[in-house]
This record gives C-alpha cells, structure tokens and sequence, in this order.
C-alpha cells in the first residue's frame, strides 16, 4: 500500500526520496509526489498519477533542490487515484504532510476546518491533518507540539509525516496503526514506511511504536510516547541484504523470487535443526512452557498466508494430535468468538503489518488467548513485536505482490511449529526425525521442480484466451489448489476457483465445459482413488484437464487430460512442492496475458487498512 519517505540532510534530497519511492513500488500504488524545502524557505512540490517514473521524469525536466523532504506513493482509498488527491497535501504554502493509513473521523474534522475558512482541494482524507496541523501551529511553539495536539484529534489508522516550509531543520513524524521507521545516517536522518526504501542511505534503523511521535533533525532524533514522555526506542542494524532490491538475470521479482524458493527454505531451516532435531528455542524465549499447555491452536491470516494456515490445521491435527481452527482475520476481530482452554492463537504473515491480522491478535489478548506465535518474514515489525514467540520465515525481502517463497516458508515453519507442539502431544522421535528429514529433502527437490519451467511454461498457452479455471485438491492439497486459484487471478486476472475435489457434484460441476480448464493436484497420496473418480466426474462432462501429478499417481496424457509430472516426494511436503508448478503457471500464463506481473492491478502488497 502507501508508502512514505522523508529525510532531512545537507545534501539535495530528491534523488534519495524518488530512489525511495522506487524500492517500495512493490508494495502497490497509483500515483506519487515529492515535496521538498528549498534555500528560500519555499515548498516545492511535484506529483504524478502512475509510475514513480513519471515523477522522476517531471524532477528531471524541472529539478528541486533542497535538503529536507518528504515523498509518497499512494494507493487510492477516499478519492480516485489522481494528481490532486496525490500526496503530498498542503496547506497554505507552508505545511506538507504525507500520510499513510485512513482517518476515519474525516468528515467531522473537515466540516470543523471549512467552519474555520480552510479550502479543500482534494477528496482524501489526509488533507485534514495538512489543515489541522496549519491551524494548530496558531497556538503552538513547535511544530512538534502541532503535530502532537493534531494526532490528538485523529481517529483511525496512520503514519503521517509533516514538514514547515519555513523550518528546514525538521521534520515531524507520528505512528499510530501505520508503520514507521527512522533511519540513522551521518549528520543526515531518515524516515520510510519500510526499511527497504533507505537501504542505499543507512543501515541503522529503530521503528516508532504506537502512539509516537518524533521530531527528526539532521543531528538529532526526539522520540515521544503517547502520553508526550521522552523514550528512547532502540537502534538496530538491518541484517538485508542492499540488493535484494534488484531484478538480477529475472525478467520479474516474481519470477526471481519463485527461483530462490530451494535458498529461501535453506535459509529458514539453517541452524533450527540439530542433530536432526528441531531446536525448539528457535520460537523464542519461553516457547517450550508455552508449547507444553498448548490444547488449541487457532490460526489467523488473509490471503496467501491464510492458506498456509489451512495447510497447517492438517498437520497439526493429523500429526500433533491437536485440534485446531482457522479463520481470516478480517471475520475473527469483529465476532464474538468461543476461546478454548489453553489456546495459542497463531497469526501468519508476510509483512507482520496486515491491519485485519494485528487487530485480530490484540483482540485475542483481550478475549483470553493463553499465548500467540506470529510466522512472519520482516522482523522488528508489528505482528513480530507484539507476539509472545515469533517464527521468522527468514525468505529474504519479497517485492513481487504476489507472494510465493514467503509462502513456502510460511509452511516450513508451520511444519516446525507442527513438530514442536507435537512433541509435548506425543509425536513419537521416529515421526520427529520423519518430519525434519523430508524438511532437509526440500531444497533439492523443490529445483527438481523448477526444472519443469519449460513444460509447464509451454501449457500457459492454453490458458491465454480462457476467462475462468477451477482448481481441484484434496485434503492438504485443498489449500493448495486455493493458492493456485489466487495466484492465477492475482496476476492474470482469469477468474479461478478452488474446490475441495469432493464438493464438485455439490454445484460446481454445473460449470464444467471446453472453456472451463480444470487445474488437478494430485499427488498419489491416500485419497488419489477418490480424487481419480473426482477426475472421471470431470471428464464425463467435457471436461479439459490439466493434472500435476507424481508418476506413482498413474495418470497418462490423452485428448481431455494433460498430465505434468512432478517429482515424486513424501506426503508430508507435498503441498509444499505441489505449490511451485501453479506459481509458474500462474506466471507464465500473466505473461502471455501482458498484465504487470510484479504490480497487478489495484492490489497492494502490504494491506495496513482494513
Ligand atoms: C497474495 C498475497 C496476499 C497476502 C495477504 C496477507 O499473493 O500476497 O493475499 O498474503 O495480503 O498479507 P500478509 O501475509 O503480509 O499478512
């Protein structure tokens, strides 16, 4: 979604906030701006619908100088993406601000500003804390005790940062629902929503906590709580890598990203098994007790990694012996739900920042969760800094929106929770060294299966002129097929549905015809039997389809049925290596389609709005 740059320096900064902008496209916006403080104390302001690009083109014909600065990439939410609704907002030629988030008590706080003769020039809800902060500064010293008694007044979700024209020395930043990071350079400071935009500037970052705000001057950081108490919030060095950033050989992040799954699960597992034995402090401190008393375990997540949850609700049941719920946060936090003895309520996320999902674990802590684990892949963020324990997928830094080894090694370390709690439910050794053996098999087998590119790259075809696809699987393949179904419509825009194979004759089989490719995972595995008569279902009726299957699955290509064969691998992993033929079916197929791949449309790749 939106993301934020800001720095204060010497040097003339609209380089470093455009380079910025351009390390957070990934996370998915429609248009950007810049604004920044010249030696004459005067605002200059440039913005673009679309690309950051445009914005640098516009800098390049008509360049800004000035050392203190803020930028933005906005992704529309009150107002239609345009030049005027793009941040950032001003007011009276003097106060800049660029938000990130939604102010829920807008209307109220504009009708309140238009009493006081402010003019509205756009239809976004940022523009209140522009005019708020202009009409505050009448009655304050500071700028920093403007901001302070503005955010008062703001309901809903935001990182805000505001900048004086007639003040170079500072910028003021505050964080409530919407994360910030300040970045430490030398006589020179920073501000992003994401450490990946300041990466060529500083590796030395500490991220605000809610309710702070923060006056950030080339020499000097000042950080306030809520409350308006100095605190001190730690510095850390960044432990990412500057280039991952970059595209290398691939032609998209996405692609790139799908090819360093076998590294990614490297990564992950390294260090976490020893002796072939899971080492369970890798949960973090206390993980053991807390693993001991676990009786339920209920998961949260949206999107991908929701399905990475269902995939683990198998597992936990089947091989921890431990029952367990999962639901999408966005329905969780507003029911009222039942919380069983002893429950561990597990959130799964890529960024550690999705709104729905850390409002669901704050409410978990009111409602009686005994403890939470978080499966993440962006340290120091919410989701991590707010849970008991915390699984830290360690993917590397994921720029496609469409997510796939954040994915893979979401399921790794849900495999490993699987095991830890297990061992306190009676998983005997011989199923623990089971387990972390088909674990270390993964890497090699997973490049067993990107070597199947070209095949399944020349299958795309089939699917260029189609508007629909099923996905079938069964049991842990079920999720599966559903991540196929989202990774098909996410970057090709083919409208996909997943089914349990089971529920086909319940109505979907209505659909089936020449024009609907029915996509089959179908590992042999205990239900293969069921899942072949699912298949005669399907053929019965005309049915086109294009099956994934290992060679002890026994299924053979003829006129209604292409069969792609993948290695074959133990049960237990095979959702885990089932899932990297549908994301390079799903690419390939976007890329025969011409759609943005690493940017589809309207979607963004870190949600922090509900
Ligand atoms: C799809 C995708 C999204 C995310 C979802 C949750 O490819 O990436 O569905 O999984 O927005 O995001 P995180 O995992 O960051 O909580």
């Amino acid at each position: 979604m939106c993301g934020i740059v800001g720095a204060v320096a010497q040097r003339d900064v609209a380089d470093i906030l455009v380079e910025g902008l351009k390390r957070l496209e990934y996370r998915g916006y429609d248009s950007a701006g810049v604004a920044v403080i010249n030696n004459n104390n005067e605002l200059l302001t440039t913005k673009r619908l679309g690309k950051v690009q445009e914005l640098a083109q516009a800098l390049e014909q008509q360049p800004v100088t000035g050392g203190t600065g803020i930028a933005h990439t906005r992704w529309a939410t009150h107002g239609v993406p345009s030049e005027v609704n793009a941040h950032p907002h001003v007011s009276n030629n003097t106060i800049a601000v660029v938000h990130n988030g939604i102010i829920e008590n807008h209307q109220t706080l504009r009708s309140q500003l238009q009493g006081l003769g402010y003019e509205f020039l756009s239809q976004t809800d940022t523009e209140v804390i522009t005019h708020l902060v202009h009409h505050e500064l009448k009655t304050s010293d500071t700028l920093l005790s403007a901001v302070q008694k503005t955010v008062k007044q703001l309901e809903g979700a935001y990182g805000t940062v505001v900048m004086d024209s007639r003040d170079q020395d500072n910028i003021i930043v505050a964080r409530s629902g919407s994360p910030l990071v300040i970045g430490y350079g030398l006589g020179e400071n920073f501000i992003a929503s994401d450490i990946m935009a300041l990466l060529p500037v500083t590796r030395k970052f500490s991220y605000l906590e809610e309710g702070d705000v923060a006056q950030i001057s080339r020499f000097k950081v000042s950080i306030f709580d809520t409350n308006g108490e100095p605190v001190e919030r730690e510095a850390k060095d960044a432990n990412v890598s500057h280039d991952s950033g970059d595209k290398g050989e691939y032609r998209h992040y996405m692609l790139k990203e799908t090819y360093e799954q076998p590294t990614a699960i490297r990564n992950s597992l390294e260090g976490r098994l020893v002796n072939g034995m899971l080492d369970i402090n890798t949960f973090g401190e206390g993980a053991d007790e807390i693993f001991k008393n676990v009786e339920h375990v209920q998961i949260i997540a949206c999107g991908t990694s929701y399905h990475s949850g269902m995939v683990a609700r198998y597992w936990l049941e089947e091989l921890a012996g431990v029952s367990c719920n999962i639901e999408i946060a966005s329905e969780f936090r507003y029911r009222k739900s039942f919380v069983p003895k002893n429950s561990l309520l597990v959130t799964i996320s890529q960024s550690g920042e999705t709104a729905d999902t850390l409002a669901a674990l704050r409410l978990a802590k009111e409602i009686g969760y005994q403890s939470s684990l978080v499966i993440c892949n962006v340290p120091g963020s919410s989701l991590v800094r707010e849970s008991d324990l915390a699984f830290m997928t360690k993917a590397g830094a994921e720029i496609g929106v469409a997510s796939t080894k954040a994915f893979t090694t979401q399921l790794v370390g849900l495999l490993m929770m699987t095991v830890a709690i297990g061992q306190h439910h009676g998983m005997s050794d011989e199923k623990q060294t089971e387990i972390t053996q088909s674990l270390m098999s993964l890497p090699a087998k997973l490049d067993e299966v990107l070597a199947l590119a070209s095949s399944i790259e020349d299958l795309a075809e089939d699917f260029a002129d189609k508007h629909h696809a099923l996905f079938l699987g069964r049991g842990d393949q079920y999720p599966i097929a559903m991540e196929g179904a989202l990774k098909l419509k996410e970057i090709s825009y083919i409208h996909a549905e997943a089914y349990a194979a089971g529920e086909l004759k319940h109505g979907p089989l209505a659909l089936i015809d020449a024009e609907m490719p029915v996509i089959v995972v179908a590992p042999k595995n205990d239900l293969i039997e069921k899942l072949k008569s699912n298949v005669e279902e399907v053929r019965a009726r005309g049915g086109l389809m294009y099956v994934f299957a290992d060679s002890d699955a026994n299924f053979a290509s003829d006129d209604t049925m292409k069969v792609i064969n993948v290695p074959v691998c133990d049960d237990i992993i095979a959702p885990i290596v089932y899932t990297l033929p549908l994301q390079l079916l799903s690419y390939y197929v976007a890329i025969i389609k011409g759609t943005d791949v690493d940017q589809p449309r309207n979607l963004a790749k870190s949600v922090t709005v509900e």
